[in-house]
């Protein structure tokens, strides 16, 4: 007989969720701003559209860990091909969040994303949950 696996929270399936329509997504364009738990605490994270392809990352720079948009999600430099922090100029690759300049310590947390028929969802991980907003 198989042995029986308890779920737990590092088990657990991951969940997609509805984020936006995929139109809302421009290329190089502004974001769709969406609030995640990360490790517990609430995070304000964004998606955005780059050469056709839909990528969100946690809105906190590796730098210090504060919101990076220098207008509301605005996070694109003028070329249209970095991310940028509006604190100090870090730049982030906008398909990996990868430090690419600037004082940033790493990469930028990214958080998966599907699209299909239109809609763009985002999935959750052991660490990065939906907020739940009581009635
Ligand atoms: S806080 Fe983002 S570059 Fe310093």
């Amino acid at each position: 007989m198989p042995e029986m696996h308890r779920l737990t929270d590092m088990q657990t399936p991951s969940q997609a969720i509805a984020l936006c329509n995929s139109q809302d997504l421009v290329n190089s364009g502004e974001a769709v701003p969406f609030d995640v738990i990360y490790c517990g605490q609430t995070c304000m994270a964004f998606a955005i559209r780059y050469q056709g392809v839909a990528y969100a990352y946690l809105n906190r720079c590796s730098h210090v860990p504060m919101e990076m948009d220098y207008q509301p999600n605005r996070f694109f430099d003028l070329t249209g091909h970095w991310l940028i922090c509006a604190t100090h100029g870090a730049m982030y690759s906008p398909q990996t969040g990868q430090c690419r300049g600037g004082p940033c310590r790493g990469g930028l947390v990214k958080i998966a994303l599907t699209e299909h028929d239109g809609v763009v969802h985002w999935h959750t991980d052991p660490y990065l949950k939906p907020v739940e907003f009581s009635q």
